[in-house]
């Protein structure tokens, strides 16, 4: 297939684009590097052999964007260009709106003036707000008590991507709804490297193991949950990376969702013990108070992607571990 990766020199994107190329995929990337750089294409060409054809165009720049629909026909397009810091979407909404919503509105404008009809999108957990249960299956309501703008443009997308596939007969569109995705791949070529600092709990970690930040807060350690500290389904960015092969085989005319988490959940500090224990040396870390907006645990039922997808997680946290050790070592 000739398929469009937007945001594929990003963390998620990359990794992606490898198993699709090593699959036997066109791809070509699309990518205005506001939080990527363009040396991932020579990650990507060491470790499959092919190096993307690149475009360094912003989403929001519809002629841009049309463009490259001009000089190509693709079969599909999977899209996971996007802003994604949950706390700068809360200082800046409309950055987020614009970036989000209308690079998705330009870029499917111009798959429908093109006939491009195959749709995959990086949604997130985040849709299902504050469900009031810790285990999501796809049927939960989505779009209710979403604590951040970002969350919002992930349900936004989604309700477009409905609207768009009851208005045309031809386009398939799935939503991935991803839970933590956390390592890289295992030749440590390729990681989570954000410009910037980061918010999520592993580039963190990593960060401290480094030196580069003093010691971990760990926020919160008196929910109620085994140990205190929050729990979340932790998904190696690998297995999420086939999750989206998966994906194509089962496009359809029409909507669909899918979980792509491992099922079962793992604490703050289960994950700090097992960054100990794989790096061999203490990880500092200290209590600090709750963080605004977090949930005490939640994780995927991944029953739907099991079934119909024919995927499931197969690697694990400390797989994850290893393999970030390996690209922290050598970057
Ligand atoms: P990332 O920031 O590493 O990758 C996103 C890429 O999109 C970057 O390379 C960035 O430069 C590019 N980009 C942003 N806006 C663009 C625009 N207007 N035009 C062109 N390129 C643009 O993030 P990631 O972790 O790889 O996430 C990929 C997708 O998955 C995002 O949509 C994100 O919201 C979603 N997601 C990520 C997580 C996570 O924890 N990493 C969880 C759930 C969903
Ligand atoms: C966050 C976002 C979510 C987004 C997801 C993936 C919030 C409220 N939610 O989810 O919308 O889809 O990232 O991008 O921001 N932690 C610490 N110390 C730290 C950092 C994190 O203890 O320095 C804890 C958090 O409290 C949380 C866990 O680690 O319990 C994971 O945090 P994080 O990686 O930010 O992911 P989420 O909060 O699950």
């Amino acid at each position: 297939m000739k398929i469009l990766i937007t945001g594929g020199t990003g963390y998620i994107g990359s990794h992606t684009a490898i198993e699709l190329i090593n699959q036997g995929h066109d791809v070509t990337i699309v990518d205005n590097l506001i939080n990527s750089k363009k040396t991932v294409l020579e990650q990507i060409t060491k470790l499959t052999g092919t190096k993307p054809k690149f475009y360094h165009v912003d989403l929001t720049n519809r002629t841009a964007t049309n463009q490259i629909f001009q000089e190509n026909h693709f079969d599909l397009v999977i899209h996971f260009a996007g802003l994604k810091a949950v706390a700068e979407s809360v200082e800046k909404p409309l950055l987020y709106y614009r970036n989000n919503i209308t690079g998705t509105i330009n870029l499917l404008e111009a798959m429908q003036a093109n006939q491009v009809n195959n749709f995959i999108f990086s949604s997130s957990a985040t849709v299902y707000g504050n469900p009031g249960t810790p285990k999501y299956t796809e049927n939960l309501p989505t779009g209710q008590n979403i604590s951040s703008p970002y969350g919002k443009t992930k349900y936004m997308i989604e309700e477009i991507m409905k609207d768009a596939a009851a208005s045309n007969p031809n386009f398939c569109a799935i939503a991935l709804r991803y839970f933590n995705p956390i390592g890289n791949h295992p030749s440590g070529l390729l990681g989570e490297n954000p410009n910037g600092i980061p918010n999520n709990l592993m580039p963190i970690i990593t960060k401290v193991y480094r030196g580069q930040i003093s010691k971990l807060s760990v926020y919160g350690h008196d929910y109620p949950t085994p140990d205190g500290t929050c729990r979340r389904d932790y998904i190696h960015v690998v297995d999420l990376a086939k999750g989206h092969l998966a994906a194509i085989s089962v496009l359809k005319p029409g909507f669909e969702a899918y979980n792509l988490g491992t099922g079962q959940p793992a604490s703050v500090l289960e994950i700090i013990h097992a960054f100990e224990k794989i790096s061999d040396q203490p990880l500092p870390h200290k209590f600090a108070p709750r963080r605004p907006g977090d949930l005490p645990e939640f994780w995927a039922d991944p029953t739907k992607a099991i079934k119909e997808l024919n995927w499931h997680a197969k690697l694990t946290i400390d797989d994850a571990i290893r393999d970030t050790l390996t690209f922290i070592n050598q970057s």
